[in-house]
């Protein structure tokens, strides 16, 4: 943990290996046909010395404001764009990354879950000889059908905010990052140049130094670790009871509110987690992270840390995580309501309107909103959900001002302690 928290913090210099002369932002190791004319540059990169320079409200690992936001292009266009016209990137804002190893831990339970449901159903379509539809449900979240045929072909066409191979991504705003650690290894490529052996090195490159900058090796498996094991076991935000009575008052009212009005569909006040131990690699990653069974996986046992305690259990031994959110992709714009549909690129073939739910907790601590950071207020962005939220926007809008401000008196009780 404590090497983790030192590479989240260090300003990584040319001596490290900072720098990507020759090769691009991608996630797949791809190299530049020339070197560009500037080492650093805000928006396809390198943009940033350390991860702490962004990640740093109102703590180390928290989240940033509009000007760290972040040019997401992951190479496909054109690696050296030098301009902020949304045909080229999209642009994200910072998040927090408090709680983030119970949110790994989390999608991998759901993942475990979806998947065996979807092997029920062929065993049975096989056993039966007749096709089987199942529900894809997990902790209480819906993800569509699966349809099983007897001859083993699956029909996923009723799959619904997640991809197709029933992988729940929690990590980016997309939904589509699978772990901290493929996450590290991307961010210390795209942000700094630094480059992971288990990705670049010679294994699948053929080179120990791809990006040619004189560097051989630059982050090794056990700095990778190290970078995992710190995020992994970073506080949770908590629900904080305001001193002021007349806003204590308030919060409760807006906290009503919000289950009333449907926000706590998408929103889940809490999600059960069976165990905490996390292993490290974890089950789930995509060649070019290192995956349990390449390598021994470490368990750090998140019960162990001095948060633990904190955490509510029900009635099954569950551990709740508060997290307010349900790690499902949902369609946020519809015609009238079409802020949050700025974005022209489709992000690893998902739809350009769907977002993963954000999850609430910390948001107190966390302003702009809204996955480019465009709105100042929780209010702004709770009038900006469209589409499949557009029902429990308008009914935030249909009440009386004053339980608006109750609405956002209980959001603001969601913090991340200093
Ligand atoms: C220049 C700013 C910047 C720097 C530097 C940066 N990040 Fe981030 N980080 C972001 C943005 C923006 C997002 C949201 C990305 C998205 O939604 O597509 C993010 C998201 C993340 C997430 C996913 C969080 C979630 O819940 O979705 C992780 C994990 C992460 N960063 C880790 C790191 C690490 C590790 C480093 C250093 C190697 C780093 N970041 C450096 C801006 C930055
Ligand atoms: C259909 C699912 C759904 C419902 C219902 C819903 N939301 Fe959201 N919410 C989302 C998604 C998806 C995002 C991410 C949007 C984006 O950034 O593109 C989001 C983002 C937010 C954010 C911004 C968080 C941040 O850090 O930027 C807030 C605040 C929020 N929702 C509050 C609410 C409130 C209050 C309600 C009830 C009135 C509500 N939401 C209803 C899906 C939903």
């Amino acid at each position: 943990m404590d090497r983790g928290e030192a590479l989240f913090t260090a300003k990584f210099t040319e001596l490290d290996g900072a720098g990507r002369k020759m090769a691009t932002q991608a996630i797949i190791p791809t190299k530049r046909k020339r070197p560009p004319d500037t080492l650093f540059q805000r928006i396809a990169g390198m943009d940033a010395n350390a991860c702490s320079s962004c990640h740093r409200e109102p703590v180390t690992g928290g989240a940033g404001d509009f000007t760290v936001n972040v040019f997401v292009n992951e190479g496909f266009v054109n690696a050296d764009f030098d301009t902020v016209d949304p045909q080229f990137s999209n642009e994200r804002n910072t998040n927090h990354l408090m709680g983030a190893g119970l949110v790994e831990l989390l999608a991998r339970e759901m993942s475990a879950d979806l998947q065996a449901i979807r092997r029920d159903a062929l065993r049975k379509a096989r056993d039966t000889g007749e096709a089987v539809t199942a529900d894809l449900v997990t902790k209480g979240v819906h993800f569509g059908k699966v349809t099983a045929q007897p001859d083993g072909i699956l029909d996923l066409r009723q799959i619904d905010g997640v991809d197709t191979d029933l992988v729940i991504r929690p990590f980016s705003q997309k939904g589509v990052m699978t772990s901290l650690r493929q996450f590290a290894i991307n961010a210390m490529n795209q942000h700094h140049g630094m480059q992971a052996t288990e990705r670049f090195g010679a294994r699948w490159t053929g080179e120990t130094d791809f990006d040619e900058d004189g560097h051989a090796d630059e982050l090794t498996e056990g700095d990778i670790s190290a970078l995992v094991a710190w995020q992994a076991t970073l506080p949770p935000p908590i629900a904080e009871t305001p001193d002021d009575p007349a806003w204590r008052e308030a919060a409760a009212r807006g906290s009503a509110h919000f289950d009333t009005i449907g926000c706590n569909a998408c929103h889940l006040r809490a999600l059960p987690l069976e165990s905490l131990a996390f292993a490290d690699p974890g089950p789930f990653d995509a060649a070019g992270t290192l995956r349990g069974g390449e390598a021994d996986a470490v368990t750090y046992d998140l019960a162990l840390t001095d948060w633990a305690d904190t955490l509510e259990r029900n009635a099954d031994g569950d551990y709740l995580i508060p997290t307010f959110g349900d790690l499902k992709r949902h369609v946020i714009t519809d015609r009238q309501v079409a802020a949050l549909g700025n974005e022209l690129l489709g992000q690893r073939f998902v739809e350009r309107n769907e977002f993963q739910t954000s999850e609430l907790w910390g948001v107190a601590s966390t302003s702009p909103y809204g996955h480019r950071g465009d709105f100042t207020t929780l209010d702004g962005v709770i009038r900006a959900h469209g589409g499949d939220a557009r029902a429990s926007r308008d009914a935030y809008l249909d009440l009386a001002e004053d339980e608006r401000s109750a609405l956002i008196a209980f959001l603001k009780t969601l913090v991340i302690p200093q």
